[in-house]
């Protein structure tokens, strides 16, 4: 029969408040488990209170105002909608900059665009040439918005190079 019963393995018969080194650890233990449980449960409701959907970037999104934007010809990155703003003779079209295999970034190489995750290739208007790229890379149509500003919409596509110029009536 083992010398201590209770809970806290303490002598009943002695007055020694301390408790064994084992009950101390098993009580730590408890302590992290609860404290973990506790961050698990804060980390929810925080998500809960500020859910993915205010991290997402709107769909429909400005890329300036016309006389900004048309000033310059080339190819621009936009990081944070991960797009590419191209202005020729004064019109303009955008295109994703996501790789259409698993989502990377696409960087601009000389012939098109390289994803560098797994190594898809396509070509300047975004036909997908090489690597496991399933699809062309879309062009997203801009129009003129109300508040004056060049407006993209991702949820409106097309894989036509030429269709995707917009000439802005300003
Ligand atoms: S995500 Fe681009 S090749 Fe895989």
């Amino acid at each position: 029969m083992p010398k201590y019963r209770n809970s806290l393995n303490k002598d009943p018969g002695s007055n020694d408040p301390l408790i064994s080194r084992r009950s101390f650890l098993a009580l730590m233990g408890v302590g992290a488990c609860l404290v973990g449980a506790g961050a698990l449960t804060g980390a929810s409701v925080l998500g809960f209170l500020y859910p993915n959907a205010m991290k997402v970037p709107p769909s429909v999104f400005s890329i300036g105002r016309p006389d900004e934007i048309l000033s310059r010809d080339g190819k621009v990155f936009s990081p944070k909608q991960k797009v590419f703003v191209e202005t020729l003779s004064g019109k303009v079209r955008v295109q994703t900059a996501v790789c259409t295999h698993l989502g990377c970034t696409v960087n601009m190489t000389e012939t098109g665009y390289a994803c560098p995750c797994h190594g898809s290739t396509y070509d300047r208007h975004g036909k997908n040439t090489g690597g496991p790229a399933p699809l062309p890379l879309l062009y997203f149509l801009v129009s003129l918005g109300a508040s004056g500003e060049l407006m993209v919409d991702k949820n409106k596509t097309t894989l036509d190079w030429n269709e995707a110029w917009y000439t802005p009536n300003v």
